[in-house]
Order: structure tokens, then C-alpha cells, then sequence
């Protein structure tokens, strides 16, 4: 007899990207930002460690969520915190999806919303995209159980992303509430935000592990009107943030300043490794993220992941099935993606 739900016997887990403990590699594989935060957050957090914690943390990070009105220009009961924005996705989830209800998404894609689904014991079901990335109508089409829909803008791994204008016309065809997933956002052209204004059913969530570089911190938001917030409150964690992540993350959303210079490294840098990759003769996808999607016509992306892991290079070996593998390349700094080419080019 097992003493599990069936739903968690049977599932498989999410499993991140490696987090190597030990050892020197160039790390390339789990889309962080590869300079340090806003000197700004160190001394948040030094501070708010002298204050001591001995009290329990404010539950719904009024300080954050007052900067990142102003920043957003939404009003702060607008915004929830989550502890990074994969307890955003795993609030949504667990308010919207009961068991045997369905989850959408597209495929491939972030491979966490799927398990997210399981864990509700409940169904989902995956849209391909296009081969243009783009994403059919069917994406909209109504559905028995159908109680939420996730869609990644930029998506991962690919990069690509939908236009604001077409992400609208999907969200006002559904019926359910549509999450559009911003992790990377602050690397692309465009966003979605100004829809959650237009549709009470649309809501946005952020991340500050990529472009504020704070992966170690756990800090991530949601945006949406104020009545979804206010159930969403009934379902997170009574403290989802700590009082330390609360500091570094207000210092952090403040620093605009430090996000627009990391930014245009990151998109310079990101132009560097494209062209490089291309160079090499891989198939490259034009990336709107912190990361790019590639392939080589004449090998295996698995032997090469494996081959530059054996020189210390980490990058992501992704393999969906019924859809390929290919690599997934994080923009690190010049010199990490200098390493990264220069090894690929003794390799291909
Ligand atoms: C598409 C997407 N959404 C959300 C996340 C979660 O980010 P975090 O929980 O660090 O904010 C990731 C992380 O890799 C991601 O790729």
C-alpha cells in the first residue's frame, strides 16, 4: 500500500539544471546572469540582517510592491511576491487547477508547468508551436476543464516570443484565465503587461533571478487586478518571502539604472554568441531572452554538451520528445562565450 497520493507515486519530478557544488566550470546552462547584482541589494540585505530576524517577515512585501508600482506604473495592490516566480506559477496553479481539470500550454516549453499540473492531479495538454514559433488558434479553443493556460513570452528554450498584439487576441478568446510568463522579459523588445489593464483575466508574472541577477535570492511577482490578487493572497504561504529577499529585492527593482546598463551587455553579448554559433554553422533561433537555441546539422547536441562538460563548459542538453533536442546556451559574460566558442569550434 502506498501512503502517496497517486498523482505524486506516479510522477517523475521536475528536475532543474545542474547546480555543480564543486569544482570550476564556466556556467552556461541555467540562464543566470553572469555579473553581480546592484551593489544596492548587498547593503539592502547587510541592513536588513542588522535589524535582526527575530520577527516574522511583512506577508506581503508592501516595500517591494510599493517600488515596483512605480517602476511598472500599475498600483501596488496590483503585484503578489512570490519566493521567485516558480512559487508564482505554483500559486496560480493551485488556485485555479482542481483535480482532473486541465492546464494548457505550448510545447516545448518550461518543463515545470507540466509537473505543476500533476501535482494537482490534474490534466494537461500541450499545443506545439509552429515551426515559425508562433503559436495557432487551437492555442484559444475551448476546452472541457480548461481552467488556466500558460504561455512563456519569451518561451524557453527557444528564446522567440509572440507579439504583444497576438498574445491579446489568444487571451481574449479564452475563457480562462491566460499567465503570461515574463521570466525573461527584461531582455526582449516588447511585453505584455498592459494587457492585464484591458482583461481581468490576464495576469503577468516577472522574475528578478535573470536580469536583476539575484537566482540565489528567490524573488519573483505576478501582476493582475486587484480581485485576483486578492484570492491568490488565500492560497501562498502565509511568509512566501523572507525579510532578507524582501530588502534585496526592493534595493534591486530601485536600481533601474544597473538594469538598463546589465541589460544592453546582456543583448550585446547575446548578438556576440548568436553570431559566433552561426559562425560555426549551427542553426541559431533569433533569441528575445538571456539564453539562445541551437543546433548543428552534423552533431549530436548531446555528444557536444557532453564534450564541452568534459572541458568544464555547462551548458543545457534539452530533449523533448516527439519534437528534437538541440542546446541551450546562456549569455554569459564575453569571456565565458569566447571559452564556450572556442571549444565548439575544435568540436564541429
Ligand atoms: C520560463 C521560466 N519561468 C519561470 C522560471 C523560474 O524562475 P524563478 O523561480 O527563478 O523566478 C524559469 C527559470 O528558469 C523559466 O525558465
Amino acid at each position: 500500500m502506498t501512503l502517496f497520493r497517486t498523482a505524486i507515486e506516479q510522477m517523475a519530478g521536475y528536475v532543474p539544471g545542474e547546480q555543480p557544488q564543486a569544482g570550476k566550470f564556466i556556467k552556461l546552462n541555467t540562464n543566470e546572469n553572469p555579473y553581480p547584482p546592484s551593489p544596492a541589494v548587498n547593503l539592502a540585505i547587510q541592513r536588513a540582517l542588522e535589524a535582526g530576524l527575530m520577527r516574522y517577515p511583512d506577508p506581503t512585501a508592501s516595500s517591494f510592491r510599493l517600488r515596483a508600482a512605480d517602476v511598472l506604473g500599475v498600483p501596488p495592490d496590483w503585484i503578489l511576491c512570490g519566493n521567485g516566480s516558480d512559487d508564482i506559477l505554483t500559486i496560480v496553479t493551485r488556485a485555479f487547477v482542481g483535480e482532473g481539470e486541465l492546464l494548457r500550454l505550448p510545447y516545448p516549453s518550461y518543463v515545470l508547468y507540466r509537473e505543476l499540473a500533476r501535482i494537482q492531479g490534474a490534466r494537461f495538454e500541450e499545443h506545439r508551436f509552429e515551426a515559425d514559433w508562433s503559436l495557432a488558434d487551437s492555442f484559444a479553443a475551448p476546452a472541457d476543464g480548461l481552467r488556466l493556460v500558460f504561455l512563456p513570452n519569451p518561451n524557453s528554450p527557444s528564446g522567440t516570443m509572440l507579439p504583444t498584439a497576438r498574445v491579446a487576441e489568444l487571451a481574449e478568446r479564452l475563457s480562462c484565465p491566460l499567465l503570461v510568463d515574463e521570466a525573461y522579459a527584461d531582455f526582449s523588445d516588447t511585453h505584455c503587461l498592459e494587457l492585464v489593464r484591458h482583461n481581468p483575466r490576464v495576469m503577468v508574472s516577472r522574475s528578478l533571478s535573470k536580469s536583476y541577477a539575484l537566482a540565489g535570492l528567490r524573488f519573483g511577482f505576478l501582476v493582475a487586478q486587484p480581485e485576483l490578487i486578492q484570492q491568490l493572497l488565500k492560497v501562498k504561504d502565509s511568509y512566501n518571502c523572507d525579510s532578507l529577499s524582501i530588502a534585496g529585492a526592493t534595493a534591486a527593482i530601485d536600481d533601474q539604472a544597473w538594469l538598463a546598463e546589465n541589460r544592453r551587455r546582456i543583448i550585446a553579448s547575446r548578438q556576440r554568441l548568436s553570431e559566433g554559433l552561426a559562425g560555426l554553422g549551427f542553426q541559431v533561433v533569433p533569441s528575445q531572452a538571456n539564453f539562445v537555441w541551437c543546433r548543428h546539422p552534423d552533431r549530436a547536441p548531446r555528444t557536444l554538451y557532453e564534450q564541452l562538460k568534459a572541458e568544464r563548459v555547462l551548458v543545457r542538453y534539452m530533449d523533448y520528445p516527439n519534437w528534437g533536442d538541440g542546446l541551450r546556451i546562456s549569455v554569459g559574460t564575453d569571456d565565458q562565450i569566447d571559452a564556450c566558442l572556442t571549444l565548439l569550434r575544435s568540436l564541429v
